[in-house]
């Protein structure tokens, strides 16, 4: 990894479907970011442990999430990509951080308040303390910059307060990260429902795309996304659906909104929905071929999973023995 450039770290739950809002919004935006920053990609896997996941499901979905990164354009050799429970420095240091952390601060969190209301049978420790073990995976590997969608940009506030309070008390070690929130594409809207976002958990199929749908059910959801009773292709607050459709379009053209209005004018709804879907369908088809061809040679994954872990906690070691040293716990050489 080259060091004249900025460390960014970022990370996913392994939490299930992949949509098409998290392609566009995320992952597109992680392989952009390869070039201009040391990037360092984790996934999420003790995250996921805060509500309750079939054991099974888990381990499966953190093996294709790997390969659906690396599928998307991730690139193992360029990035540092790796599963964060490979890493115990994370654990490790969100105990360390649990120590500067009030319970008052984190049951403010307003993912923790509407977490506690929908798992309402498994308000755990672990849900409270989610934040911490966020701010200890992007401070171990001193991250300038982190790329982070709207919903967890609290999380990265209490992030830096930790590391300031951290410098504060114990002398300047941690840098304070900044959030990168991405404008274009960030927000992909339900098909169904424009007004919300497109989200794996709605209960109707039609309104996501998942990233390993295939291209029949790509085309097939768009056929059928909500649109307006106007005829006009145009983006504008009153015709959500359509705004949404063409927020798509450029998206994954890299045709601007302007342009695509253009192509499209005079033409009829019906048309531009199959144009829509066609873009994304073929889009999204090598992205699920390669994953299936990933998911199916274990061994390169393991050791990708191998090559990640290790480096990633040469750089978090290097971190933790400084914290275990400021804090007063005595003989932290820690092996490499
Ligand atoms: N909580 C983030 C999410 O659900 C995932 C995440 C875990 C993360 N650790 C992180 C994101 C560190 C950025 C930095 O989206």
């Amino acid at each position: 990894m080259q060091t004249d450039k900025k460390t960014l770290f970022s990370a996913a739950q392994p939490s299930g479907l992949v949509t098409l809002g998290n392609y566009l919004g995320a992952i597109k935006n992680w392989v952009a970011l390869q070039d201009e920053y040391n990037c360092i990609y984790s996934i999420a896997d003790l995250h996921c442990l805060t509500v309750r996941r079939e054991p099974k499901e888990l381990r499966a979905k953190s093996l294709e999430l790997l390969a659906l990164y690396i599928a998307c354009g991730v690139d193992p050799e360029k990035s540092c990509l790796f599963l964060q429970s490979h890493v115990p420095a994370h654990a490790e240091l969100t105990w360390i951080l649990n120590t500067l952390t009030y319970p008052g601060e984190l049951s403010r969190m307003t993912q923790f308040k509407d977490k506690s209301l929908k798992h309402a049978d498994n308000v755990n420790m672990g849900l409270m303390d989610y934040p911490v073990l966020m701010a200890a995976d992007i401070l171990l590997y001193g991250a300038e910059v982190v790329p982070i969608g709207v919903d967890q940009k609290q999380h990265l506030e209490i992030t830096r307060d930790l590391a300031i309070r951290f410098n504060n008390r114990y002398s300047e070690t941690f840098v304070v990260p900044e959030p990168i929130i991405p404008k274009v594409g960030a927000k992909i809207m339900s098909l169904q429902d424009p007004a919300h976002k497109m989200s794996k958990s709605d209960p109707n199929e039609n309104s996501y795309i998942a990233i390993l749908d295939d291209e029949d059910t790509v085309i097939r959801k768009f056929k059928r996304a909500v649109t307006d009773s106007d005829n006009s292709i145009a983006f504008s607050d009153d015709k959500p659906g359509i705004s949404n459709l063409l927020t798509i379009y450029s998206a994954i053209t890299g045709e601007t909104i302007a342009a695509a209005e253009e192509r499209f004018a005079g033409k009829g709804y019906g048309e531009f929905k199959i144009a829509v879907g066609e873009v994304v369908a073929s889009a999204l088809a090598p992205i699920r071929k390669r994953t299936a061809e990933l998911l199916s040679d274990k061994a390169y994954l393991d050791e990708i999973m191998k090559k990640g872990a290790e480096q990633a906690s040469y750089f978090a070691n290097k971190t933790l023995s400084k914290v275990y040293r400021k804090v007063g716990l005595y003989s932290p050489e820690r092996k490499k």
